[in-house]
């Protein structure tokens, strides 16, 4: 990587000083960084503190006499290898949509005919808004690779999607764009273009009466950022989901479901797929028998009623076990409290699959934001460190993507 330079136009948002950590884990690597520094951004980072940490001189106007002289700003946005916005705000990204060229960023970014990166990091309301969703949509047509943002509580106060990404995160995304791995020469066409792939998520939920049902804790999130991530790429990506109070990642196509035979039935119907993920926590078993009208205490002293369970279908065997249809790539997971890797391995055999994610769900990943988790394939073991669901789902994403872009046998191979 030491020959390969990036230009970073830092945006203006409380996310920019993260910029000079980017900056120097990619000096690190060799990887030279050339900066555009906004006037948004210079309200949060100093050009000086930019230039000590890049060694480079940095560029913050348009018209300036001494810059064109140097380095005209043509020149400028085509002497790196790779463009990236870091932080990407909305309007820097609006500006890139609409195609302005009222600032140095802006106009590089209309002149530059290297690939583009964005890193966005906003409030959770202007991420979710739907002027945003349109112009990030827009983006990725026009060949811009956008990053999917963090979710967690951010500097506002709010919490939800739109945290900048872990630095360690970006610098892997912008090493795979340098190295030309998962893009098509580099113009934001995602590694998973042209594939589809089916992701289960949530709970299910198993009726007893109207108003009573069995069910569990999952939130869905990181099934939800697995969806999310594979859309990232490229993929087409539908969503079979139990009840989550989670918004639907940018597009991905959902189909809500409550129990575990619809879910089954959602999945069948959305076939046929390149990949199945199966993340959904679903309900082994559901009351044999739901009552159509609410269940009523007899009195005090009455008998406790009795519920007898039957067994729901295990979605994910059974789509591993197609003759018919079955995906190429068939991933599921195994929360476990105990054993994790062992109970996982088993588990890869008994149901069938491809590969097992297996997490340890003894303290408190069930709901939470991170996951520390093992992906078991039959090659063996790749235990990764713990990180956020979304990194997570980000280097899942790519796992799969290099298993789809190799052979057969690097479907099995590629985890280890
Ligand atoms: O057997 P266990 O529930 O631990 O297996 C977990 C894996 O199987 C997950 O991938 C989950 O989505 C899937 N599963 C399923 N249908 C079930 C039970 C689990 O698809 N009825």
């Amino acid at each position: 990587m030491s020959d390969k330079r990036i230009l970073l136009i830092i945006g203006g948002g409380i996310a920019a000083y993260k910029s000079l950590e980017l900056i120097r884990e990619l000096g690190r690597r060799g990887i030279a960084c050339r900066c555009i520094l906004t006037s948004g951004g210079s309200q949060f980072v100093t050009p000086l503190s930019v230039s000590a940490l890049s060694g480079e001189k940095v560029f913050t106007e348009l018209f300036d006499l001494d810059d064109e002289a140097e380095m005209g700003h043509i020149q400028l946005s085509r002497s790196a290898d790779l463009v990236v916005v870091c932080p990407a705000t909305a309007d820097l990204m609006a500006k890139a949509v609409h195609g302005h060229a009222n600032d140095l960023a802006s106009t590089t970014l209309l002149a530059t005919d290297t690939p583009v990166l964005m890193v966005p990091a906003m409030n959770v309301r202007m991420w979710q808004h739907a002027a945003t969703e349109r112009n990030v949509a827009q983006l990725r047509s026009d060949g811009v690779t956008v990053m999917e943002p963090d979710e967690g509580a951010m500097a506002c106060g709010e919490f939800g999607p739109g945290r900048l990404p872990q630095v360690p995160a970006i610098v892997a995304e912008i090493e795979r764009q340098l190295d030309g791995q998962g893009q098509s020469s580099g113009k934001g066409k995602g590694a998973l273009e042209g594939t589809h792939c089916i992701v289960t998520a949530g709970p299910t939920r198993e009726p007893l009466d109207p108003v009573r049902f069995l069910s569990n804790h999952s939130s869905g999130r990181q099934g939800y950022a697995i969806a999310g991530a594979l859309a990232a790429e490229g993929a087409r990506v539908t969503l079979v989901s139990g009840p989550v109070a989670l918004e639907a990642p940018r597009g991905v196509d959902l189909v809500k479901v409550e129990t575990a035979r619809q879910m089954l039935k959602a999945v069948e119907d959305a076939l046929p797929a390149d990949v199945f993920v199966s993340v959904a926590a679903v309900a082994d078993w559901r009351p044999a028998r739901a009552a159509t009208k609410k269940l009523k205490i007899k009195g005090a002293g009455s008998a406790t009623p009795s519920m007898e369970l039957a067994e729901n279908p295990d979605i994910l065997r059974t789509v591993s076990n197609k003759r018919k249809n079955r995906p190429g790539l068939v991933i599921g997971f195994a929360a476990e409290t105990n054993d994790v890797e062992e109970h996982a391995t088993a588990k890869l055999k008994r149901k069938g699959c491809d590969w097992i994610v297996a997490n340890d769900v003894s303290g408190d990943v069930m709901g939470g934001t991170e996951n520390e988790i093992a992906l078991v394939t039959q090659g063996g073991i790749d235990r990764w460190p713990r990180m956020g669901k979304t990194d997570v789902a980000r280097r899942l994403a790519q796992k799969i993507a290099e298993a789809l872009g190799g052979s057969d046998d690097d479907v099995k191979l590629a985890a280890e």
